[in-house]
């Protein structure tokens, strides 16, 4: 019998990082995952990207919030300022503080992330310390080069579009050690590394018509059953 993989999902003690120039499909790959991937969710809108509202009820950004929406619903979203880093921080923070096995899927890091490779208290906590804790984590960026160093340590998964600048490939491959994930793909297609056997994977658009319907059906305890 052939190698048949199963297709991608982020289990609760995963991250993936999600990667690719504006418009390649991010935003969309990324939402689909999150159809696959178990367990409650909270998402960091800050585009007000519309697939990405309708997946969920929307919250404030607060943890108090936050966790009433989750008892209501598999994956509520909100749309924290980017602007107050501070609150973005503390709210991220408290979640993995919580020990809430809940996910975490923040749309653009480049607005967590600080120069020289840092970030804040919060994305840090989240991303160095949640696995323990089962709390996934999905990030996508439109400039690699320019995001937090510990989204790519604590990535278990890379799935990349198509970039433009040498730098953002260069950080890519340079944290995946492969190569091959450079090519320019054509629109909304996407390679899928996974760092716990180097293997890479190409695939072809998501079905985005898909992704709505896949949210609304899941029984009363939150699993998915589409
Ligand atoms: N798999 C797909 N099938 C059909 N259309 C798609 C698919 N993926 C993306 N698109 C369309 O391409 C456009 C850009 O997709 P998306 O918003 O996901 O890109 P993005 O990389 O997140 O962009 P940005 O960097 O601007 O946030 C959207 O209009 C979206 O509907
Ligand atoms: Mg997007």
């Amino acid at each position: 019998m052939g190698d048949v993989r199963a297709l991608p999902r982020v289990l609760p003690d995963q991250r993936a990082l999600i990667l690719g120039a504006t418009g390649s499909g991010k935003t969309t790959g990324a939402a689909w995952l999150l159809s696959r991937s178990p367990g409650q969710w909270v998402v960091l809108n800050s585009k007000y990207d519309p697939l990405l509202s309708s997946l969920g009820p929307g919250v404030e950004w607060d943890v108090g919030a936050v966790q009433d929406g989750l008892r209501k619903s598999r994956v509520v979203v909100a749309h924290p300022s980017f602007y107050d880093q501070s609150s973005l921080d503390e709210v991220l923070f408290d979640i993995c503080e919580s020990g809430q096995v809940v996910g975490v899927m923040v749309d653009e890091l480049l607005y967590l992330s600080k120069g020289n490779g840092q970030c804040g208290p919060g994305l840090m906590a989240l991303l160095t310390r949640g696995r323990a804790r089962g709390q996934p984590f999905i990030g996508c960026s439109q400039r690699p080069a320019n995001i937090t160093q510990y989204a790519y340590t604590e990535s278990t998964y890379f799935g990349v579009f198509t970039l433009r600048a040498d730098r953002d490939w260069a950080r890519v491959i340079d944290y995946t050690q492969c190569p091959e994930l450079r090519r320019q793909r054509e629109p909304h297609f996407w390679g899928w590394f996974d760092t716990r056997d180097n293997r890479l994977t190409e695939y072809g658009p998501v079905p985005r018509h898909d992704i709505a319907r896949r949210f609304k059906t899941k029984n009363s305890s939150g699993t998915i059953i589409a």
